[in-house]
């Protein structure tokens, strides 16, 4: 038994491709909730912490963990993050709280106002329009658009240049294909800086009221941000936001097609959005780990970690934990109390939650406003990663609801 354990390699991306995980998280959390992963080829070991309490303390100490050293098991790995310091979430202390206050302003109640008003609008087009159509790969005719239009948004991208971002970042970030050369996703990377550092020269010039004026407003102590820095959050915003929002949204179509009650549950209203959408963000949990450096001699769970180890918090294990959900392996979503880490917790809880819940509950208002239900309509395809989970293709046949559509399109041309 013991070996089976630390035969799983979490570094190793093809641990997750297809294999349930179920069982070796159950058992971690009763076994060896605070587990010591051994080193494993040129890899150093580190901590694995699966149950939710100890996941919750270690993301609320600052004081004995740091994520300036990096937040993912890829940085720890490889001995550091070359952000840090300067992108939001691998900063910390003093600097790390005023950049988030700085970038807090841009995700004031007014600003994403206008932009929750857009991710309705946008949605409601995307799924009535598949729905129409009958088929689509949800996960490239829908949901590829929406984060990334959100983000866009944000940072007041204009729309000309938005297809050419999206080409790039799913090249520098993904996770879809196995074969991704590294040499190809470190070119789009830093085409993606380059566009940016465009961008902010723009925004400096003639400010408008977008994430990339407000930093390039902002003073932390007196000096203005530097260049480097702005780009760098900017970019920070697509990688925190694109893929783990887009995942949600395929794993909640997904999930839904297996389970038709809730589905039921769900359009009939017996079930709210809002506590629909944190089921949906519980089971998709698309961000598996986040981690941290050790900076002085600590407990977690009753167990000794030494300055510099790392140590990574498993929030498909957090969000299954027994002790704190019940039945934590049934989808339901009327669940409450809820209260899953899919966002993190603590001084780095996500900036994006707010959007992020917006987006979902859009796509589950819009999904049971123009259809009567779905299901899968051919092979899928699972990213490759050790970070995220989830889908990159998802063919979807859809059963239209006429009412919901008809309506649509006499509003739609009423407006237009
Ligand atoms: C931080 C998850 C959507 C921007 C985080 C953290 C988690 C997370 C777990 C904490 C990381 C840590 O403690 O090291 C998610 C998930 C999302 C999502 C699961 C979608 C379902 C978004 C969106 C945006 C965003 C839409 C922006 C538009 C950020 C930023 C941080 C962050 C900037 C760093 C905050 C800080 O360090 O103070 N996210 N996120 N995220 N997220 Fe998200």
């Amino acid at each position: 038994m013991t070996e089976l354990i630390q035969d799983v390699d979490l570094a190793d991306p093809q641990t997750f491709n297809g294999h349930d995980l179920t069982d070796y998280w159950q058992r971690l959390r009763s076994e060896s909730p605070v587990h010591w992963h051994p080193p494993l080829g040129k890899n150093p070991g580190f901590w694995v912490v699966s149950r939710y309490a100890d996941i919750m303390a270690v993301y609320r100490d600052n004081v004995n963990f740091t994520s300036e050293r990096g937040n993912l098991l890829v940085t720890l790995l490889a001995g550091g993050d070359s952000a840090a310091g300067q992108m939001l979430a691998v900063t910390d202390g003093h600097r790390h709280r005023e950049l988030r206050k700085i970038m807090l302003k841009a995700f004031s109640p007014r600003a994403l106002e206008r932009i929750s008003e857009r991710v309705r609008v946008n949605t409601r087009k995307l799924v009535a329009e598949a729905v129409e159509r009958g088929t689509c790969d949800f996960a490239e005719d829908i949901a590829s658009h929406i984060p990334m239009g959100t983000i866009a948004d944000l940072l007041g991208v204009p729309a000309a240049d938005r297809e050419f971002l999206l080409t790039l970042t799913k090249s520098a970030l993904s996770s879809d294909a196995a074969d991704t050369q590294e040499m190809d996703a470190l070119m789009a990377r830093n085409e993606i800086l380059l566009y940016f550092g465009e961008l902010v020269e723009e925004r400096r010039r003639s400010p408008g009221d977008d994430v990339i004026s407000v930093l390039a407003g902002g003073e932390i102590d007196g000096q203005a941000l530097t260049e480097d820095e702005m780009v760098l959050n900017c970019y920070s915003l697509i990688i925190g936001g694109d893929e783990t929002s887009r995942l949600s949204m395929i794993d909640s179509v997904f999930t839904l097609s297996h389970h038709p009650r809730q589905w039921q549950l769900l359009r009939s209203g017996e079930v709210g959005l809002g506590t629909a959408v944190e089921e949906v963000l519980r089971w998709a949990s698309p961000a598996m780990h986040f981690g941290r450096t050790c900076l002085k001699d600590t407990e977690v769970g009753g167990v000794r970690i030494a300055a510099g180890d790392i140590v990574t918090l498993w929030h498909s294990s957090g969000n299954r934990d027994e002790a704190v959900f019940t039945d934590p392996g049934t989808f339901a979503l009327d669940r409450t109390p809820n209260k899953h880490i899919t966002f993190g917790y603590g001084p780095h809880f996500c900036l994006g939650a707010y959007l992020a819940r917006v987006e979902l509950s859009e796509l589950l208002s819009a999904l049971r406003t123009f259809s009567q239900g779905f299901e899968i309509a051919g092979p899928t395809q699972r990213i490759h990663s050790n970070f995220l989970t989830g889908f990159s293709e998802l063919p979807v046949r859809f059963e239209p609801d006429p009412a919901g559509l008809a309506h649509y399109n006499e509003t739609r041309d009423a407006v237009s």
